[in-house]
């Protein structure tokens, strides 16, 4: 086959209801939908090459991929899942030819930001791509769910839902966009609490829950309504009742998670006084709630015009490094291509 490419960009996304918990580990379905927002400040951007000047096909001993991230040879486990993933696409494409992927993340790896959400959205739309396939949106997003549960989302740009499916080959477990929500000028202000990887993945995290923890059945049946309350806030433009239910569906994630056995503990002392921040600010009159993933990060929901108060308050809470503050963003695109 001849050397072709592909080089595509997604933005992340953060849950506002949260996907925690698989039906099928193999096949990544969610146990329960989510419900999240694409951002446009922090992403990823891959290329993709599939080609024989990369030492032949795999099982003949001398093809291997080549996997780059942030300019330096990626590690072994990360390289580990991008072959995985590669795997799959070969599989789709018929041929065994080895691939370059070579990845630029703006957003702080496996921190809590969803690296791995714009990670594998556009690592399916390049990879894919490159591999001469012509996926739909819907299949691109079912692709991406294979590298990474919330991925299938960052496939869509805005607020975007998750559907967990019911067919047991996940090809009905696939995100659409809510356009609904189009063009309301919410911000998720960012509060960086740590500097690092988290402790434990949320893989692992999620394993452990739904195996050990007395409430992950609660957690599970809580989510449809969680969802269902959602889609009527931002279809209702109703910015409270949004964040009301991001706030108690982020905190009984983590309730589920803490009881765990060993206790699985993402937080830390500048978590609670950001979550403090973000109540105090409420009393005071401004609109913000906050969010929590696999991290000790804070994500604060808010409108544009409360960014700058929003901002302000948690830069100065205690612990709080430094704050980044995300807007809607598009959907996974293709930015360049080998010519046809
Ligand atoms: O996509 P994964 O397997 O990294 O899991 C994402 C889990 C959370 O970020 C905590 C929640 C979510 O819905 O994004």
């Amino acid at each position: 086959m001849k050397a072709s490419w592909c080089t595509a960009v997604a933005g992340t996304n953060i849950a506002l209801v949260k996907y925690w918990g698989k039906r099928d580990a193999r096949l990544n379905l969610p146990a329960a939908g989510s419900l999240s927002l694409t951002l446009k400040e922090l992403g990823t951007r891959t290329t993709v090459r599939f080609g024989a000047h990369l030492g032949g096909p795999a099982g003949e001993g001398g093809g291997r991929d080549r996997v780059r991230l942030n300019g330096q040879d990626a590690d072994e486990k990360t390289r580990g899942r991008v072959v995985a993933f590669l795997d799959l696409i070969r599989v789709l494409a018929g041929f065994d030819t080895r691939a370059e992927v070579v990845t630029e993340n703006t957003v702080p790896t496996a921190a809590g930001l969803a690296s791995s959400a714009s990670g594998f959205a556009a690592l399916a739309l390049a990879a894919s791509r490159a591999a001469g396939l012509n996926l739909t949106p819907s299949e691109l997003s079912a692709l991406a769910r294979r590298g990474s549960g919330s991925a299938a989302r960052s496939i869509f740009g805005g607020f975007v839902v998750m559907s967990p499916g019911v067919l047991p080959d996940g090809s009905d477990a696939v995100a659409s966009p809510l356009p609904e929500g189009d063009g309301w000028p919410v911000r998720l202000v960012v509060a960086v609490t740590t500097e690092g990887a988290k402790s434990i993945g949320s893989t692992a995290a999620m394993e452990r829950t739904a195996r050990t923890s007395p409430f992950y059945p609660a957690w599970v049946e809580s989510v449809p309504r969680d969802l269902q309350d959602a889609a009527a806030a931002i279809a209702a433009r109703d910015f409270d009742g949004l964040g009301r239910i991001a706030e108690r569906n982020a905190v009984r994630m983590h309730a589920s998670a803490m009881a765990a056995d060993p206790p699985i503990l993402y937080w830390n002392t500048a978590t609670w006084a950001a979550m403090q921040t973000v109540r105090d600010l409420r009393a005071r009159g401004i609109a913000a709630y906050f969010t929590i993933d696999a991290g000790p990060h804070v994500k604060a929901l808010c409108l544009a015009d409360d960014t700058e108060a929003v901002e302000k308050a948690l830069q100065e809470t205690p612990g709080v490094l430094r704050t980044l503050t995300t807007s809607p963003g598009r959907g996974a695109r293709i930015l360049q291509e080998t010519p046809a």
